[in-house]
């Protein structure tokens, strides 16, 4: 592929890849995926073993400097991260002036874009000092920022962080804590929250993260980059799957449909309708990251006395969609969205947040990324070319004549 590209660019033809669906955009070390055999490793270290044994700074350490921390590292990292949780007064406000009604996508891509304003010592791309500062600013705020927006929401009053608590556990404190009273964090949701927030940390170079690749590739800074990658999560078809499986489960209970005939609709294309949380661009076999939220989604259930019949809808479509013609012959299996959102629902999240709480986990990807690209002296400016198809010179006419 590379040799014919090449050959293509000497003499000045170009290709056309649609979704881009035979062309790599980069070279990179971070990420790897077998989209046939279901594979994932993070800096060569499979998805499981990352999930089972590490915790999510830990991943997010590997991710953006290429090795596992050593403990003194890990809690250097851990310890600068902490010291940037609180956000400025002035942030404060406004993030108040967003609608409490408005959708929290909006108010996570408008706050990341805000914070540069907020910390210009931390702007430069090709500044290591500026670019690590702006690192752990955004690990630190996105996680303050993302709880506010929940409380913004329901109109509790927004907690500040507590550094004697970890970076998961503090999180669900400043998100569900009652200020009047001591708030007891359930461990077994810190741990299903630390592993949710591992398996969305990086996925090579899907929607978002080639956003923030092609923004940061005209030397805009992490923030703005980031912002745009915010926004391109937020689409249905990217990180607002997890939203919209929700809502199909939901609609599918409340609308006394049968998961046969909901399933049927699917098949037959009927108004476009599609089994959320299924199929991916690179996996042709069940995403190894549906199978451990799976794997854990009964537990987690069970554990937070949260039994949910949508639950067992899921499980229904997933039954039926695994022993289907259609959906084999498509090779079409859940993907990391499919399960997410019951889990954090029984955690007391509503759908508007599940996207957020995907981009909070996928913060270290995102800049892990774009610090590999400014690192990459095979770096250009992304500018594709295209096939022009409109009209061919044409006469301008003046208003009046027309
Ligand atoms: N339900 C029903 N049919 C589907 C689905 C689905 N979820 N996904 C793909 N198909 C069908 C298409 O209709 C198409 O059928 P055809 O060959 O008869 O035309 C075929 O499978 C191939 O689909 P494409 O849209 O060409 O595949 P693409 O790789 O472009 O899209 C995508 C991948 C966007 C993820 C798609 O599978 C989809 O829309 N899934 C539902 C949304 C979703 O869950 N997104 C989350 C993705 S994972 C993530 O971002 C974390």
């Amino acid at each position: 592929g590379i040799v014919v590209s090449s050959l293509l660019k000497e003499t000045g033809l170009v290709t056309v890849d649609p979704g881009f669906m035979n062309t790599a955009s980069c070279e990179s070390s971070i990420t790897y995926i077998d989209g046939d055999q279901g594979i994932l490793r993070y800096r060569g270290y499979p998805i499981d073993q990352l999930a089972e044994g590490s915790s999510f700074l830990e991943v997010a350490y590997l991710l953006i400097y290429g090795e596992l921390p050593s403990p003194s590292e890990l809690e250097g990292f851990v310890t600068r991260v902490n010291r940037h949780t609180q956000v400025h007064e002035d942030f404060r406000t406004l993030m108040g002036t967003f609608p409490r009604s408005g959708h929290p996508m909006a108010g996570l891509a408008s706050a990341i874009n805000g914070l540069s304003m907020f910390y210009p010592e931390s702007l430069d791309p090709h500044d290591d000092e500026q670019v690590d500062l702006a690192t752990v600013l955004l690990l630190a705020k996105t996680r303050t920022i993302t709880s506010y927006l929940h409380r913004r929401r329901v109109g509790e009053p927004l907690l500040f962080p507590d550094y004697s608590h970890g970076y998961v556990e503090d999180f669900l404190r400043m998100t569900f804590a009652s200020p009047y009273e001591k708030y007891e964090v359930d461990p077994v949701v810190v741990d299903a929250m630390e592993k949710l927030l591992i398996l969305h940390a990086d996925h090579e170079q899907n929607c978002s993260t080639s956003t923030v690749r092609v923004v940061g590739s005209s030397n805009a800074n992490l923030y703005a980059s980031v912002a745009a990658g915010v926004n391109a999560l937020s689409g249905p078809s990217h990180g607002g799957a997890n939203e919209a499986v929700l809502d199909m489960l939901e609609k599918i209970r409340s609308g006394g449909e049968t998961v046969a005939s909901f399933m049927d609709k699917v098949k037959t294309k009927q108004d476009g309708v599609r089994l959320m949380g299924f199929g991916h661009r690179v996996y042709k076999s069940y995403d190894p990251r549906a199978a451990i939220v799976k794997k854990h989604a009964d537990a987690v259930l069970s554990k937070l006395d949260a039994k949910d019949e949508l639950l067992d809808i899921a499980r229904g479509l997933e039954e039926i969609a695994l022993s289907d013609d259609y959906f084999i012959e498509r090779k079409l299996y859940p993907n990391v969205d499919f399960y997410t959102g019951l889990i954090y629902k029984a955690m007391g999240f509503e759908p508007a947040m599940f996207t957020p709480l995907f981009a909070l986990g996928r913060m270290p990807g995102w800049i892990a990324q774009w610090r590999e690209m400014m690192k990459d002296p095979q770096t250009k400016i992304s500018r594709p070319r295209q096939v022009y198809t409109g009209a061919t010179e044409r006469e301008f006419l003046p208003v009046s004549l027309r």
